[in-house]
């Protein structure tokens, strides 16, 4: 459909009611502003990605599908088919929760346009034959535990359990304890990669985070691959000490040598042809105006289409990093938080999915999703929907009505084609593991 042509407000079409992508995420356009940082916050479990949680499963119980969160998390809301079998069953949808003072897209859009493609779908009297599966990933961001990705992680078995119920977020609350507070069993927390090779494909939906769709002139892309990425901590050390009393020759201020291991990082990505690093986040203990810090970290993300280039290239911030801290009188250890290689999606997904989306740009990204991770046991493939702004992880991030449905209608085509193929035509491979 042109995109001039989308409808922008919710519709009734042949007695379906069809909601829209922009009416639905005016609904949740108050949850989770942050007025001192400006955007939305709503890291995992805080108060706002719970109403968001709230929000989506009542979305999901008006459509009449059966909702289930899992001991990690994970929302999954089911449109089951008439008859046949709950295996073999389509995987779309993304996460709620955000940066700190993140855009409003990045996330609600997949879960928005996947709710709205269950509308388009039935609309257009589609019978599936497998059922389809609205999914809401838990820590996306990583902005609570430090780990991106946590929810589809677990599931992937890309982290162990045991690592993933320890991570403590800022006020020192484990995963687990969070989890148990918000009413799960952190003993119930698996691995089901049997659960995901069983899926017949999985689709994101996702606002792009560049401006590649605004330079092509298009309104949605399928995606090719995910540049492989990284997080990295330091942790400087040096003396904690007075402000006013310590002389400028004494000090062993671990703060200067993470001034300076941040200036490193950009040198070293600059040096490195394709690669990106980033210091977005710094910590001084105990980090006071008055106060030499006693340690500071900070967290590094590194990436690069070549995942060796990638630990080349740490390597070398941790060897630029220790010697920094030496001529600072501090030391310095680095320890990888997490590390997902670059992934390229499944060529024949996306070869099938470009029959029914044509004329759609086939793009990379540098953004991780859960996707990513999920690519390993499913057959995986992404929507893309242009960002006039070319911004994300900013409130600057933008998705135009005309193009958020747009991105919707593509997603239901997408899924249509999914939903009722055969299971084998034209050919998705069936995972056997
Ligand atoms: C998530 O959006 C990431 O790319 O880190
Ligand atoms: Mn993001
Ligand atoms: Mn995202």
């Amino acid at each position: 459909m042109a995109v001039d042509s989308v409808p922008v407000g919710p519709v009734r079409i042949d007695s379906v009611h069809v909601d829209s992508v922009v009416s639905l995420l005016g609904d949740i356009q108050r949850i989770g502003v942050d007025r001192v940082r400006g955007g939305y916050s709503r890291p995992v479990f805080s108060s706002a990605e719970l109403d968001l949680r709230a929000w989506f499963v009542g979305q999901a119980e008006r459509r009449g599908l059966d909702v289930e969160t899992d001991a990690v998390g994970t929302i999954r809301a089911w449109w089951k088919p008439a008859s046949g079998s709950l295996g073999d069953a389509v995987l779309t949808g993304s996460h709620l929760d955000s940066v700190p003072g993140g855009g409003a897209y990045d996330g609600p859009l997949g879960v928005v346009s996947a709710l709205v493609a269950v509308d388009l779908l039935r609309a257009r009297g589609v019978e599936p034959v497998r059922p389809l599966v609205v999914a809401v990933f838990p820590e996306e961001e990583g902005s609570r535990f430090g780990v991106a990705c946590l929810g589809s992680r677990v599931l992937a078995g890309a982290i162990s359990v045991d690592r993933a119920l320890a991570l403590r977020d800022s006020e020192g609350d484990t995963f687990a304890e969070v989890l148990t507070r918000n009413g799960h069993d952190p003993r119930a927390v698996r691995p089901d990669t049997a659960g995901l090779a069983d899926l017949h494909a999985f689709v994101e939906l996702h606002v792009e985070q560049g401006r590649a769709l605004v330079d092509l002139d298009q309104a949605v892309a399928l995606g090719s691959s995910i540049l492989g990425h990284g997080r990295w901590r330091l942790s400087v050390e040096g003396q904690g000490n007075h402000a006013g009393t310590t002389l400028m020759r004494d000090r062993r201020d671990p703060m200067v040598a993470a001034a300076r291991a941040v200036q490193a990082v950009r040198d070293l990505a600059r040096d490195t042809p394709g690669a990106r690093g980033t210091v977005g986040r710094l910590q001084p203990v105990p980090g006071g105006t008055n106060v030499i810090a006693s340690r500071v970290d900070l967290w590094i993300d590194v990436r690069h289409p070549l995942d060796v280039v990638t630990r080349a290239l740490v390597e070398r911030v941790r060897a630029e990093a220790g010697t920094i801290a030496a001529e600072e009188g501090c030391t310095a250890t680095l320890t990888e938080e997490s590390f997902s290689a670059t992934t390229h999606f499944d060529p024949v997904l996306r070869e099938r999915l470009h029959r029914v989306l044509p004329d759609a740009p086939v793009l990379d990204t540098g953004a991780g999703h859960d996707a990513g991770v999920l690519a390993a046991h499913v057959p995986t493939a992404m929507l893309f929907v242009r960002n006039p702004t070319g911004i994300s992880h900013s409130p600057e991030e933008y998705a135009a009505d005309g193009d958020a449905e747009a991105g919707a209608v593509a997603l239901a085509d997408l899924l249509e084609d999914l939903l009722t193929g055969e299971s084998d035509a034209p050919s998705l491979p069936r995972r056997t593991a």
